[in-house]
């Protein structure tokens, strides 16, 4: 099977709300981010029946034909995308290009597995809804994750904000009463969002009186923070980003260098911070409307990469 060459390009994700507790069924507050990843697609040269993955903005080369140690992974991901399209010739060059930082709670992961997803559909002339997609995706987020609630590629794969609970499932009518201007700095890796995950689980085993309402109420500042960003209260999004951080921070789950980036950000202006995603690492998140610039330059000067992101009002 043959197919003229594409590109499958998706967003990135911060979640503004609501992480981890979400893997234990809270509601949590998603968003797509404009840093983008392209995943363009080719028929194989050689005709070798392996897809081939090459990822130079990661350093990454893999060829199902012979795959090196430590891609271990990457390989049963790509196994569970393929597998999923068993129809299709798995004769498939795939050369991805991130902005997206690997490890750093932006979505990497999620991202190629939506975008993994949505070409195969294409080359084999199917015409899957996004949420077909996003079953899809699940298989190889399981892969990358162990036990992902889901929110990661749901919110890749809509590209638009999302309110998502594994009870509820997905919210797509998220009105921004404003248009929501924030700061992202990547502090570091937080190396592996399964490591984080399983290691708040086992903190959560061993105290779990004190960790359950924790996290459910994480799930009532999501709760709040979508009432919020639908009245327009910026100030109040802000506060209760803050009060998520120190919950975060609680259960285990901020850095350092998170802590840092944090700080700087309020004392530069920020309207609240926190970080975003897996954490112990990672991004931070900072809403800043007209104090972006004065916040993405301190942050700089810590030395982190740093970008501005927006929502846009619905
Ligand atoms: C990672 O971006 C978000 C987590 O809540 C994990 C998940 O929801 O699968 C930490």
């Amino acid at each position: 099977m043959s197919f003229a060459p594409f590109s499958i390009k998706v967003p990135g994700k911060a979640i503004l709300f609501g992480e981890h507790a979400v893997v234990y069924g809270q509601a949590a507050i998603a968003m797509p981010v404009q840093r983008f990843l392209t995943l363009n697609f080719t028929p194989r040269s050689d005709a070798v029946e392996q897809p081939v993955l090459v990822a130079s903005d990661w350093d990454l080369r893999l060829d199902l034909a012979a795959p090196a140690a430590g891609t271990e992974t990457l390989v049963k991901a790509l196994e569970a995308g393929f597998g999923q399209f068993p129809q299709l010739s798995r004769a498939v060059h795939m050369e991805l290009h991130s902005e997206i930082p690997r490890s750093a709670g932006l979505g990497s992961s999620a991202a190629l597995a939506v975008a993994l997803v949505r070409g195969l559909s294409k080359i084999a002339g199917q015409k899957d809804s996004i949420e077909q997609n996003v079953n899809q995706a699940m298989k190889i987020e399981k892969i990358f994750h162990g036990n992902p609630s889901g929110i990661d590629h749901s919110v890749i794969a809509f590209a638009q904000p999302i309110k998502f609970s594994r009870e509820q499932g997905l919210g797509l009518d998220v009105k921004l009463a404003n248009s929501l201007e924030f700061v992202v700095a990547v502090v570091g890796s937080h190396g592996g969002t399964a490591a984080r995950v399983g290691a708040l689980a086992a903190r959560r085993e061993r105290w779990p009186v004190m960790f359950q309402p924790l996290m459910q109420q994480i799930g009532q500042i999501a709760e709040q923070g979508l009432q919020a960003m639908q009245d327009g209260d910026l100030e109040q999004i802000g506060a209760l980003m803050d009060i998520n951080q120190g919950l975060l921070n609680a259960l285990g789950l901020s850095s350092p260098d998170l802590e840092r980036a944090v700080a700087v950000a309020r004392e530069a202006g920020a309207l609240g911070a926190k970080l975003s995603g897996a954490g112990g690492g990672g991004a931070m998140i900072a809403l800043c409307q007209d104090k972006a610039q004065e916040v993405q330059q301190a942050l700089e000067a810590l030395g982190f990469v740093v970008f501005r992101s927006f929502v846009a009002a619905q």
